[in-house]
């Protein structure tokens, strides 16, 4: 026997006897005397991610939690307004085969309202320091779903309304039970619940992520295209959109990246800041899977890429915001970083690489309702 046939028979004997050891201590505990133990639920850190995870301390990440928040997220009675004819659910805005955004631009409440901008899609939020939505006026997922409940362009509905449906629906004692101890429903456990099944929404196997990881390599277009988005002298974007060794894509800071000259400041991070210098700023999205989260930027003024790096290019607005992190904005003689159409095409198919569709058609992010 050679050394590998040694190692994988040794190693089939303890995974047979680990089995074979968990199986006889189950059936030693009769389920009736079980005291409340949720589960513990271990965030795996991505390879080359930052270890630093944003879980609030009274919220800890459990399995029974994750998979409550799971089918509330997925629940169309979640709104309180089925029986109004206005079902509605997290996913019915957040779809996970346009890596949790709608693809289509603005979400649609209840009672037909447009929110006030854009979808955000749901990638590695746990890694979100806590500015949640375009201006960062959210502290907290938590706090995103009870502002859900209400807001007249998403539910539009009360607490009210979302307890007495969800109360009504007999598979959710138990799982409440299983997940906070007693099968109370309350919108708070309702938040906690869906922050952490959020929580597990991780991306991280798209092409560049295996490129780092050494189990696939650019084209040369593509490994062109990452060095123009990673140099100064190149097209520059890697200041806001995150640096080699942030794979999050993203900085979560705040910054006017120079598409305007005149600002409606009504929702922008100045509303959420009152300082000057974040006058026309918006977060910093990540650039994860951004082939499938158009149209693009706050108000879906771009419907395509093309048209966004037309824009880096040669289509900056010079206004005495633009944040100086946008070095190829100096007016009036530059417009942009001045790419030629090869220089395009390679900075777009880096940004393609970013698409994860592991992510898009993980089985344990899909929905439990129609999956399980
Ligand atoms: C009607 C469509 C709609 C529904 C329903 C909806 N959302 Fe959203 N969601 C949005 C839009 C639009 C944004 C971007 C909002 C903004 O910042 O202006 C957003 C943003 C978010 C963000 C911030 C993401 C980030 O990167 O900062 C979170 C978290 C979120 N939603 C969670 C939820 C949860 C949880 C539910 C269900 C309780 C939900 N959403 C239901 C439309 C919707
Ligand atoms: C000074 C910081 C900064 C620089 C430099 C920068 N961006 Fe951005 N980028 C932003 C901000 C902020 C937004 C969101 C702006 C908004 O919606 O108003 C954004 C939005 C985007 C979007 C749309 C995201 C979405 O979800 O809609 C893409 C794509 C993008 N940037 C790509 C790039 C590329 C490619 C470069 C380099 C050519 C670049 N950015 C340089 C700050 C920057």
């Amino acid at each position: 026997m050679n050394l590998q046939k040694l190692l994988k028979s040794w190693f089939l004997f303890i995974s047979i006897g680990a089995l074979l050891g968990t199986l006889s201590c189950k059936d030693d505990t009769p389920d009736d005397t079980i005291e409340f133990e949720p589960t513990p639920y271990t965030i795996v850190i991505p390879k080359n991610f930052p270890t630093q995870l944003n879980i609030p301390a009274d919220n800890p990440m459990t399995v029974e939690g994750v998979e409550l928040g799971r089918y509330l997220y997925y629940d169309s009675r979640l709104s309180g307004k089925a029986d109004e004819g206005m079902p509605m659910t997290c996913a019915t805005c957040h779809l996970q085969q346009y890596a949790f955004e709608n693809g289509t631009g603005k979400g649609i409440g209840t009672t037909g309202a447009e929110t006030h901008h854009v979808m955000l899609p749901h990638i590695n939020l746990a890694w979100n320091p806590g500015v949640y939505g375009w201006n960062g006026g959210t502290p907290s997922i938590e706090d995103d779903v009870k502002a859900v409940i209400y807001d007249p362009a998403e539910f539009a509905s009360t607490n009210e309304k979302v307890l007495a449906a969800i109360k009504s629906v007999p598979m959710y004692p138990p799982l409440f039970k299983a997940a906070f101890g007693t099968e109370e429903i309350t919108i708070d456990r309702i938040a906690k619940a869906i922050a952490q099944f959020i929580r597990t929404q991780i991306s991280s196997n798209s092409k560049f992520d295996k490129v780092l990881r050494n189990e696939a390599s650019f084209s040369t277009s593509e490994g062109n295209g990452y060095v123009l988005f990673a140099t100064e002298e190149g097209a520059d974007c890697f200041h806001c959109h995150g640096e080699l060794g942030n794979p999050l894509m993203t900085t979560h800071g705040f910054y006017n990246n120079a598409k305007d000259s005149v600002f409606d400041t009504s929702h922008d991070r100045f509303s959420v800041s009152g300082k000057s210098s974040d006058i026309g700023a918006y977060k910093v999205t990540t650039l994860r899977n951004i082939e499938l989260t158009g149209p693009y930027m706050h108000d879906g003024r771009f419907q395509t890429l093309d048209e966004v790096i037309n824009f880096y290019s040669e289509g900056l607005v010079y206004s005495q915001y633009a944040h100086p992190l946008m070095h190829k904005l100096g007016p009036p003689w530059e417009v942009g970083a001045l790419l030629n159409p090869q220089e395009k095409a390679d900075l777009k198919a880096f940004l393609l690489t970013l698409t994860d569709t592991v992510f898009i058609n993980d089985p344990k992010l899909s929905n439990p309702f129609t999956t399980k």
